[in-house]
């Protein structure tokens, strides 16, 4: 894993260079995304540069990694909006050639049509993730087997609380999600993993330094060989 420390717009604007990087060379490249507040700073240094015209996302395609499940993509809290408001709208993907996984359709046979449609399209070529204070990646809280493909989880009671700051009250914040599995995730050619903010250094440490276990589902990023991991000085903290 390389490892980048520093401020959160410098980590955000290196992180970008990486998209700069594989865009101009594989124009028709696979890109797994990630919501939440991480990749916003991202997400705006990567429609600028898009804008300027270092780089073309015409000929992209896009996975995210989540879902919750009983949130339609037009609800303000789906991660399917997110999506849309803080990338998709501000840069030139194709919007049909962009796909989260179905909040509504909770089947195993749509989850699996998941991976299958990413393993179609070639296989993720980046995989951004930001990472929950308890070491999960995607919505795979901790105990998720490293095997797993996408699917439904139910979320744990810290990551509700983590997330009801955007919603009306805890009692809104669905208890389930559909996601990636950490499988799903291992299988991206490259990994760029970001976390900003004193709250993420104690799990930033044990994800690094800590024991490749089930029980911190981003510590399994040690067994992949091509991980890039940004972080802003307090993330880094603890290291
Ligand atoms: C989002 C996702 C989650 C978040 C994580 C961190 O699609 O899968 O794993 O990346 O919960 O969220 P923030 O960035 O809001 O701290």
């Amino acid at each position: 894993m390389k490892v980048f420390v520093n401020t959160p717009e410098k980590i955000a604007e290196m992180a970008a260079q990486r998209y700069v990087k594989l865009l101009n060379e594989k124009p028709t490249a696979i890109l797994g995304h990630a919501t939440g507040s991480t990749p916003l700073g991202l997400y705006a240094e990567l429609a600028k540069l898009n804008a300027e015209g270092k780089m073309s996302y015409a000929k992209c395609t896009s996975f995210n990694l989540d879902e919750y499940v009983g949130l339609d993509g037009t609800h303000d809290q789906s991660y399917r909006y997110f999506m849309n408001e803080n990338l998709f709208k501000h840069i030139d993907i194709r919007l049909d050639h962009t796909f989260v996984p179905s909040g509504l359709d909770t089947s195993a046979e749509t989850a699996a049509a998941y991976d299958k449609a990413i393993e179609a399209a070639g296989g993720i070529d980046i995989q951004l993730l930001g990472i929950g204070n308890n070491g999960h990646i995607g919505f795979n809280e901790p105990g998720t087997p490293f095997g797993s493909l996408t699917h439904m989880v139910e979320l744990t009671e810290s990551t509700r609380q983590a997330n009801a700051r955007f919603f009306e009250s805890i009692d809104e914040v669905p208890t389930h999600a559909v996601t990636m599995g950490i499988k799903t995730v291992m299988n991206a050619k490259s990994i760029i993993l970001m976390a900003i903010g004193k709250s993420k250094a104690p799990i930033i440490k044990e994800t690094i330094q800590g024991p490749v276990t089930e029980a911190v589902p981003a510590s399994v990023l040690q067994l992949h060989p091509d991980v890039e991991i940004y972080l802003d000085y307090e993330a880094a903290s603890l290291l």
